[in-house]
C-alpha cells in the first residue's frame, strides 16, 4: 500500500504516482500509470530503476552491506556453507539441521548428469572458451527436462532449480576436463559440495587426488561469494527470459551468456589477465594513467561497481580469504604483489576516490581461483557456478508472485519519421 505519493507536473496535467517503501533501501516511485498519460520513463542502463519486488537480497551500495534473506555476507561467508546459502536463497529462511540434511542429500543426489551430455561437448574444439561450452551444454539440459516441468507448480519449478544448483559443478569440471584432454570424472556423493566439484576438476583416474580441507574451506566460500546479488545484469537477464514462460534451463544459459562480459562476471578473468598484462610493480603507475585517461578505454578490472560507492563487503571477506589460501599452499605469486601494490595505489589516488573505483568482489577472487590451480579462462565459470542458485531463486520468486508479466520495455524513438520507399529496379 502507498504511503506517500508523488506529484507529477507534465504540461497541464498533475500525475499523482504511489511511493512505496520497502524493508530498507531506497522508497520507489510506482509509474505503471505513466503511460496512459502518453509519456515512458526513459533510463538507459537502469541507473535509478526498479524492476521488481524482491525479498531474497538486499544491498545498500554506500554502507557496503549485502544480506541475504536477511544475514549479513560477513556472518554467512564466517559461519555457513554454500548449501546452506543455497537452501535460504530457494526457501527464505536458514534451515534447520534435518532440512539440511535432507536438501544436501537431494543436491547430492542430482549432481550426475544425462550420460548423453558428454556427447554435446564432441562438438566443441578442444580450445573452446569454456564459457561457451557452459552456455551451449546447461542450455542443451533444456532437451532432457523441458517435458516434465509445469512452471506454475512451485514443487515442480523447485525440481528444476535442485537439479540446476547439482548439475552446474558437473558441467563446469566437464567444460575443464574436455579443454585439457583429460576424461570427465563423475561426481561422488561421500564428498562435499565444493570438495565434489574439486574432485570432479582436478582427479584423474590413475591416482587418488588428496583434498586439502583449506582449498575446499576457500571454494565454498567463493561460492557463497557469488551466490546472488540483487538485480545485477545477468539475474535481470534471467528474469527477463523466465517472464515469457520459458524453461528454467534456457533462462539459466541466459543468465550463463550475460555473465561473460568483461564489464560483469568476465571481470574475475580480465583482472588476472590485466595483472599478468602489468607484469611487475614498476608498471602500475603506466596503468594507472590508462585507467585515468578519458581517450583510453582501458579500465582497471576488478574496480569499480554500479551499487558500491565505498567498498564491497565480499571483496573485504575475499582479501581475507585470499591471504588464508595463498599462506596455506605457500603461494608466492608475484601477480599478488603487483595485486596488492595496485590496490595500495589506486585506494591512496585522489581520482579514484573521487570515481569510487575501490577493487570489487573480482578483483580477489582471481587470485584465490589462481592459487587453487584453476585456469584463468575457467573464472567466469565458478562465477556462473556459485551464481546459477541466485538466478534461479530469483526466476523462482518472479514466477510466484502474484500478476506477473512479460518484461516489454519501451524506448525513445530517434529514427526516421514516415517516409515513402522507393522500390529498386532490379
Ligand atoms: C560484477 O551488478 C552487480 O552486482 C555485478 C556483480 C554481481 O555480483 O553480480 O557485483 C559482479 O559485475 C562486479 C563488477 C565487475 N566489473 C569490473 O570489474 C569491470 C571494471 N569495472 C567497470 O567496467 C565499471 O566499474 C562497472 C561496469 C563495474 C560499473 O560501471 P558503471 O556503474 O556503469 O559506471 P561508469 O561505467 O559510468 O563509470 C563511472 C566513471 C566513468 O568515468 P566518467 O565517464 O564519469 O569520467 O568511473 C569510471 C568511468 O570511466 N570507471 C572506471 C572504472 N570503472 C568506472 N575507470 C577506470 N577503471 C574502472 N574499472
Amino acid at each position: 500500500m502507498a504511503d506517500q505519493k508523488a506529484i507529477l507536473k507534465v504540461g497541464e496535467k498533475e500525475l499523482e504516482l504511489p511511493i512505496y517503501s520497502g524493508t530498507a533501501g531506497q522508497d520507489v516511485i510506482d509509474v505503471r500509470t505513466l503511460g496512459a498519460s502518453g509519456y515512458f520513463t526513459f533510463d538507459p542502463g537502469f541507473m535509478a530503476t526498479g524492476s521488481c519486488e524482491s525479498e531474497i537480497t538486499y544491498i545498500d551500495g554506500n554502507k557496503g552491506v549485502l544480506l541475504h534473506r536477511g544475514y549479513s555476507i560477513e556472518e554467512l561467508a564466517r559461519d555457513a556453507d554454500y548449501i546452506e546459502v543455497c537452501y535460504m536463497l530457494l526457501h527464505g529462511e536458514a534451515p534447520s539441521k534435518e532440512q539440511y540434511e535432507e536438501f544436501k542429500h537431494t543436491i547430492t543426489r542430482h549432481t550426475l548428469v544425462h550420460d548423453q551430455v558428454n556427447n554435446f561437448f564432441r562438438g566443441f574444439r578442444r580450445d573452446a572458451h569454456p564459457m561457451a561450452m557452459l552456455c551451449g551444454t546447461v542450455g542443451a539440459l533444456s532437451s532432457f527436462y523441458h517435458d516434465d516441468l509445469d512452471i506454475s507448480d512451485p514443487e515442480q519449478r523447485l525440481r528444476s532449480a535442485y537439479r540446476l544448483v547439482a548439475k552446474m559443478p558437473t558441467l563446469v569440471a566437464m567444460c575443464y576436463k574436455y579443454n585439457i584432454g583429460q576424461p570427465f570424472v563423475y561426481p561422488r556423493n561421500d564428498l562435499s559440495y565444493a570438495a565434489n566439484f574439486l574432485n570432479m576438476m582436478f582427479s584423474v583416474p590413475a591416482e587418488k587426488y588428496q583434498i586439502s580441507a583449506a582449498v575446499e574451506r576457500a571454494m565454498d566460500r567463493i561460492f557463497i561469494l557469488h551466490a546472488d546479488h540483487e538485480q545485477n545484469a545477468s539475474t535481470s537477464t534471467v528474469r527477463l527470459a523466465g517472464s515469457s514462460g520459458a524453461n528454467p534451463y534456457a533462462c539459466i544459459a541466459a543468465g550463463v551468456a550475460s555473465l561473460w562480459g568483461p564489464a560483469h562476471g568476465g571481470a574475475n578473468e580480465a583482472c588476472l589477465n590485466m595483472l599478468e598484462e602489468i607484469g611487475s610493480v614498476d608498471r602500475i603507475p603506466e596503468f594507472i594513467a590508462k585507467a585515468k585517461d578519458k581517450n583510453d578505454p582501458f579500465r582497471l578490472m576488478g574496480f569499480g561497481h554500479r551499487v558500491y560507492k565505498n567498498y564491497d563487503p565480499r571483496a573485504t571477506v575475499m582479501r581475507e580469504s585470499c591471504h588464508e589460501v595463498l599462506k596455506e599452499l605457500n603461494v608466492n605469486d608475484p601477480l599478488l604483489d603487483v595485486a596488492m601494490e595496485l590496490e595500495r595505489i589506486a585506494l591512496s589516488d585522489p581520482y579514484f576516490a573521487e570515481k569510487k573505483l575501490f577493487p570489487n568482489v573480482d578483483f580477489y577472487s582471481g587470485i584465490i581461483l589462481k592459487a587453487i590451480g584453476i585456469p584463468t579462462n575457467m573464472f567466469t565459470c565458478i562465477f556462473a557456478l556459485a551464481r546459477t542458485v541466485g538466478w534461479i531463486s530469483h526466476w523462482h520468486e518472479m514466477l510466484s508472485q502474484p500478476g506477473q508479466k512479460i518484461g516489454r520495455p519501451r524506448q525513445l524513438y530517434t529514427g526516421h519519421a514516415q517516409r515513402p520507399y522507393t522500390p529498386l529496379k532490379k
